[in-house]
């Protein structure tokens, strides 16, 4: 079976009202806390994503009973049979490393392939290894696999080089279980890292400070189950509103947490957008006068997000001006650039900044994507092309956004999967005319 070609036919004014889902990076973490007890935890609000789909499947292979319902996800960790995660799922998703620190909580012992890097970088776990090592664990790496070992946890008061959202997580939930005060230095601030902090102190663990840079967690001996809803993901509710803002349309979004935002927000804004909250926890965006070109320099949160990069490297291509985009986070997550570039953008990156010349249109053309949010900002990049453009590797969407097409259609949007060629009628005509 060929893989499908995501069709755009750019050039349409999108309207009304989008649905923003779950997060995606909080609900990862969420399943992998969930380990920490014995007892059963349902959670809400849980994305319909491939990522979701992979993790539990990690779970269950573990021992895990994991049921989803729409967006309900019951787990059951009070049988495990194994402490180990196959290299082939575990290379698909690296989120499932997070198990390593409720696995050493529950049973002492955690057996999972290094992650490996992926299209953005090499994405190491030295600062997770070196974080367990210092709560007592022994950890070696053999073949690829990180063998660690702890027959008890002891508090310690760890720096983190860098404020890493995966270790920062992985060492909180390695501290609920760990016996005295663990303290966290220079830990990564992302809402996730807080929402997993919530659904931990609902199941009982004593956790003070996260979304700061220095947070507190005093060991327990054993966590309850409990339900918990995660919270809107901000991501996807950012590359709606930047979807919106590409096409010069009006429309609102929800449920967001407008605190989670703020940097997207204020660029956007920045970039002459007009965005405020409408309701409850709502946003309207609609166009401003012009289209300013803007600098971005992604960094931790409360930075301007590294996963919202891609997405507003789309608006600066069509912004009146000359717009610098410096990716902090990581080492090789441009490789959006060469495809807008095939669509007629005016990207050039010297020494890890992105340098683009704003044009006044792109033109569609078949492109592929490289990772999640590389997707993400081709289909934007479609939206807003004269003429038809073809997504390719769709694989990658797939894993981090629940249904974007339909909500894109729901706007307004003219967006179809086909594997038997493009579906609008004269398109082709249409895309030379804009050549
Ligand atoms: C989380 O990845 C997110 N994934 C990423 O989202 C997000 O881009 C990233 O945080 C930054 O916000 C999930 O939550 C599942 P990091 P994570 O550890 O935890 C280096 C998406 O598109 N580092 O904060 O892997 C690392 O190489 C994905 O939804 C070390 O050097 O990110 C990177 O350069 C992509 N050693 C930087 O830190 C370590 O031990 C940030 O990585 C760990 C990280």
């Amino acid at each position: 079976m060929p893989e499908p070609t995501l069709y755009i036919r750019g050039g349409q004014q999108l309207s009304g009202y989008a649905q923003v889902s779950g997060a995606k990076n909080s609900a990862l973490a969420l399943m992998a806390g969930a380990l920490l007890s014995p007892e059963p935890c349902r959670l809400h609000n849980v994305p319909r994503l491939v990522d979701i789909q992979r993790m539990g499947e990690i779970l269950a292979g573990m021992g895990v009973k994991v049921a989803l319902h729409g967006n309900i996800l019951d787990l059951d960790p009070s049988h495990l049979t194994s402490c180990h995660a196959p290299y082939e799922l575990v290379s698909q998703l690296r989120a499932s490393f997070f198990a390593i620190g409720p696995l050493l909580v529950r049973r002492g012992v955690a057996r999972i392939p290094l992650p490996g890097g992926c299209a953005i970088g090499a994405r190491p776990v030295d600062l997770h290894v070196r974080g367990l090592q210092k709560l007592g664990a022994t950890v070696h790496i053999d073949g690829g696999i990180v063998n660690a070992r702890a027959s008890k946890l002891t508090g310690a008061r760890i720096y983190l080089d860098y404020p890493s959202v995966g270790a920062t997580e992985t060492l909180m939930m390695a501290a609920t279980g760990a016996q005295g005060e663990t303290i966290i230095e220079n830990a990564a601030q992302e809402p996730e890292v807080a929402d997993l902090a919530n659904f931990c102190r609902a199941m009982g663990a004593k956790i003070r400070g996260a979304g700061t840079n220095t947070i507190e967690i005093v060991g327990t001996p054993r966590l309850h189950g409990t339900e918990y809803t995660v919270i809107p993901d901000r991501i996807e509710a950012g590359t709606l509103l930047v979807a919106a803002a590409a096409t010069r349309s009006t429309i609102t979004i929800g449920p967001v947490i407008p605190e989670h935002l703020r940097a997207a927000i204020a660029k956007l804004q920045e970039m002459g957008l007009n965005i405020r909250e409408v309701g409850v926890n709502k946003l309207e965006i609609s166009p401003g006068e012009s289209r300013r070109a803007v600098d971005v320099e992604t960094l931790p949160y409360p930075g301007f997000p590294t996963d919202m990069q891609a997405q507003v490297m789309v608006l600066a291509a069509i912004a009146e001006g000359d717009s610098a985009i410096a990716e902090t986070v990581f080492e090789n997550r441009m490789n959006h650039v060469p495809e807008l570039n095939r669509m007629g953008a005016d990207i050039r990156i010297k020494k890890g900044v992105a340098l683009v010349r704003g044009v006044s249109a792109l033109s569609g053309a078949p492109v592929a994507s490289t990772d999640l949010r590389a997707a993400a900002a081709l289909v934007i990049a479609g939206l807003a092309a004269q003429g038809v453009t073809e997504v390719k590797n769709l694989q990658h969407l797939d894993r981090g956004y629940e249904d974007l097409e339909g909500k894109l259609r729901g706007l307004g949007a003219q967006l179809q999967r086909s594997t038997e060629g493009c579906p609008f009628a004269g398109a082709a005509a249409e895309s030379r005319r804009a050549v």
